[in-house]
């Protein structure tokens, strides 16, 4: 029998806090060589501007595998008023292979980027960090933030959106969630001035952050550029980040933040600091000092999916919620 779990189901199974643990607990057991997450696999959707991707995992030490099949149309919010990332996960039983789970993954999505990005600030970001900057006022704009108040007493932030009602939407619906001072700004530098954490979550494919715009001791989590075509960062902010971090090597290198200033010569592979795992693991330890400037580089990685899915999982059979199919 197979468990089916829809939207709404999966959401009353987790939270952030739950999604942030599952997400530290796969980046540790990455970097100490439990599991196996062969390179993602794409289709390309040209002249409906989306893509397909089919992302495989299996953690070793959970006993967890599985697939997300995720698409990306940026355009959906504005055309057909759906989800710009729309996914299912199905999970495998890896001693017999039948599955065990079919579940709604868009929101497992969306928390599992907040959580990486949380994690990246537990470790990365000042303790004290009070104020965010967050740059795109859409799904990840909302889970980002919710990431960020669970691991720093944020206490404010300044957001902006090319789009100015998307702006007030957020407003208006995150004040309210977290119970933050939420300001809008009319530009990205009036954001980020002062901010101790920046988040930029768009899928521009113009880079509209700066090295100039960055002070001392402030960390930036770049998510939003997860293809070659997408591009937030401009080659400076790399250059002048005293620590890079990224989840999977191989992956950052493809996006557009990484792959175009590599193709330059602005940087080099070996300019990467760490993996996240490795830092979570405690094989390279985090933010050093108060002045560091700390970058996070997020492409999305299947383990996060895949364990952010099994705890849904478990937690749906303990509470009998679901549905047999
Ligand atoms: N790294 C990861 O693991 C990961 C996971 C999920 C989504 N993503 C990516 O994150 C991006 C955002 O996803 P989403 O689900 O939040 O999309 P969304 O459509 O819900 O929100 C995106 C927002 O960004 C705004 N925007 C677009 N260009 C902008 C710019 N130049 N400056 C400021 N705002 C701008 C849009 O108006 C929109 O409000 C996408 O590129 C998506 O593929 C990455």
């Amino acid at each position: 029998m197979t468990l089916y779990l829809t939207q709404e189901e999966v959401e009353s199974l987790l939270d952030m806090k739950g999604a942030i643990e599952a997400v530290e607990s796969a980046f540790r057991e990455m970097a100490l060589g439990n599991i196996e997450m062969p390179p993602r696999v794409y289709l390309h959707f040209e002249k409906y501007n989306g893509v397909l991707i089919a992302m495989p995992a299996y953690i070793k030490p959970l006993d967890a595998a599985g697939l997300k099949v995720v698409t990306v149309h940026p355009d959906n919010p504005k055309k057909y008023g759906l989800p710009a990332v729309i996914a299912r996960i199905i999970l495998n039983d890896p001693a017999k292979g039948e599955p065990l789970a079919i579940m709604d993954g868009t929101y497992i999505t969306a928390m599992r980027t907040g959580a990486a990005g949380a994690v990246a600030a537990k470790y990365l970001s000042r303790k004290n960090s009070r104020t965010a900057a967050i740059i795109g006022c859409g799904v990840q704009g909302r889970s980002q933030l919710l990431g960020l108040c669970e691991v720093r007493p944020i206490e404010e932030a300044k957001v902006y959106d090319v789009v100015p009602s998307a702006r007030k939407r957020y407003v208006e619906e995150m004040s309210g969630k977290t119970g933050i001072d939420i300001e809008e700004a009319e530009s990205v530098e009036e954001a980020v001035k002062d901010a101790d954490i920046i988040v930029t979550c768009t899928p521009s494919q113009k880079p509209f952050l700066s090295g100039d715009m960055l002070s001392p001791g402030v960390h930036i989590s770049a998510i939003g550029a997860d293809t070659a075509a997408k591009r937030e960062l401009e080659t400076s902010v790399l250059t002048r980040a005293d620590k890079i971090v990224v989840d999977f090597k191989p992956q950052a290198f493809i996006v557009g933040d990484f792959a175009i200033p590599l193709k330059e010569g602005a940087i080099r592979e070996d300019d990467v600091y760490a993996e996240m795992g490795e830092i979570v693991a405690g094989l390279k330890p985090g933010r050093e000092s108060e002045e560091e400037i700390t970058l996070f580089k997020a492409t999305g990685l299947a383990i996060q999916d895949v364990g952010t899915a099994y705890k849904v999982y478990r937690l749906a059979r303990e509470r009998g919620v679901g549905r047999e199919i």
